[in-house]
């Protein structure tokens, strides 16, 4: 008998364009991954009503994304890709999980009390404010929605209607995964059923990666503005980078390496290899070091990985047709796991049809 393959499901909000970042975090992997596993990748549209509801650029997102998986080598035979809201089972089954979900451990949750800082217009560095007071307290214009308060129990959806065990994604989606895990135990357990495995984070092959952003210091972000974007064209891209942020340079043989250099040489070591970067800390060190060479030499590894992911991307998110049939397929196959397990949820509810 032929062993089944492991599940492995992960998704993206359509929020806009990938980054560099979303790349060797996410997309890299996805694409190794399909080989060995039962891989079910998604953009996750209604997630991203969440926080930027623009109907004008909403399917605009989902179109990028799903471009850029399939331009950075995500194979619709070999791997699920869909669009979250085709698989309507997803819905009804957020509102049932609901039922089991605390307002005081979604209250609790770091992402959620970030978003609501910035929708409330409140500093979102100050942790100081007592945020559950102000959202009580905020009225109907300046509120925090409630689909962002439950954005965790949909996540969780997503990972169990699937079944899967396995998810990559970054470090900062572990407290929606240690939910996830928490949920399906208190799901079985409630029910007396065996329905939910526990997903955990999964990084295949190496560590994960942290991958920074130009300027200084953090991780790249769209969110930051310190992102170069996987379609950003040759120009707009060596700008960017010859713009990094860096030092005065080192001041004395030996001098450790600051951190907007040290993230240069980070990204450095993602597209140019070991080689080039130890060359560039042996002239950091002696005292030799020219950013400018850095910086085109960065570019010019930069544009190796991008630029064919480019122009397949270009050629792709114009193809109505295939970008049609990809989601179809992938709704279809989704579908067909989704609608098995909400079936099971259903039952284990008692919520059974007379007819
Ligand atoms: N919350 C994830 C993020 O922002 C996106 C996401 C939604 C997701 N549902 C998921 C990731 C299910 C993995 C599995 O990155």
């Amino acid at each position: 008998m032929p062993t089944e393959k492991e599940i492995v499901l992960s998704g993206i909000r359509a929020t806009g364009n990938l980054h560099l970042g979303n790349y060797y975090g996410a997309l890299r992997n996805f694409v190794k991954m399909q080989e060995d596993y039962d891989c079910n990748y998604f953009i996750a549209d209604l997630h991203a009503l969440t926080t930027t509801p623009d109907p004008k650029m909403l399917h605009e997102n989902v179109r990028n994304i799903l471009a850029e998986y399939l331009a950075a080598g995500v194979d619709p035979d070999k791997a699920t890709i869909f669009v979250q809201s085709d698989v309507p089972e997803v819905s009804e089954m957020y509102l049932l999980l609901n039922m089991h979900v605390g307002i005081g451990e979604l209250l609790r949750t770091a992402s959620f009390k970030d978003k609501a800082r910035k929708q409330l217009g409140l500093n979102p560095n100050d942790e100081s404010e007592d945020i559950e007071r102000q959202i009580v307290g905020s009225d109907s214009n300046k509120r925090v929605n409630a689909g962002l308060l439950t954005y965790p129990t949909l996540m969780a959806v997503d990972i169990l209607i699937q079944k899967a065990r396995k998810v990559p994604v970054g470090k900062d989606q572990e407290q929606h995964l240690e939910l996830t895990r928490r949920f399906a135990r208190r799901f079985n357990s409630f029910y007396n059923v065996d329905l939910f495995p526990e997903p955990e984070n999964f990084n295949f092959g190496s560590a994960s990666v942290k991958v920074p952003g130009l300027d200084g210091s953090g991780k790249m972000g769209k969110s930051e503005g310190n992102c170069i974007y996987l379609v950003d064209d040759e120009k707009v891209l060596r700008k960017k980078v010859m713009r990094a942020v860096t030092d005065q340079g080192p001041q004395e043989p030996g001098s450790p390496i600051s951190e907007p250099v040290e993230n240069l040489l980070t990204l450095m070591a993602l597209t140019s290899g070991p080689e080039v970067v130890q060359q560039y800390r042996d002239a950091y060190a002696d005292c030799s070091i020219r950013y400018g060479d850095l910086k085109k030499q960065l570019a010019e590894d930069i544009l190796k990985v991008t630029t064919p992911i480019r122009e397949r991307y270009l050629d792709i998110r114009s193809d109505d047709e295939y970008l049609a049939k990809v989601v179809r397929q992938g709704a279809e196959k989704a579908r067909e796991r989704a609608s098995r397990t909400l079936e099971e949820v259903r039952k284990a509810m008692g919520i059974i049809k007379f007819y």
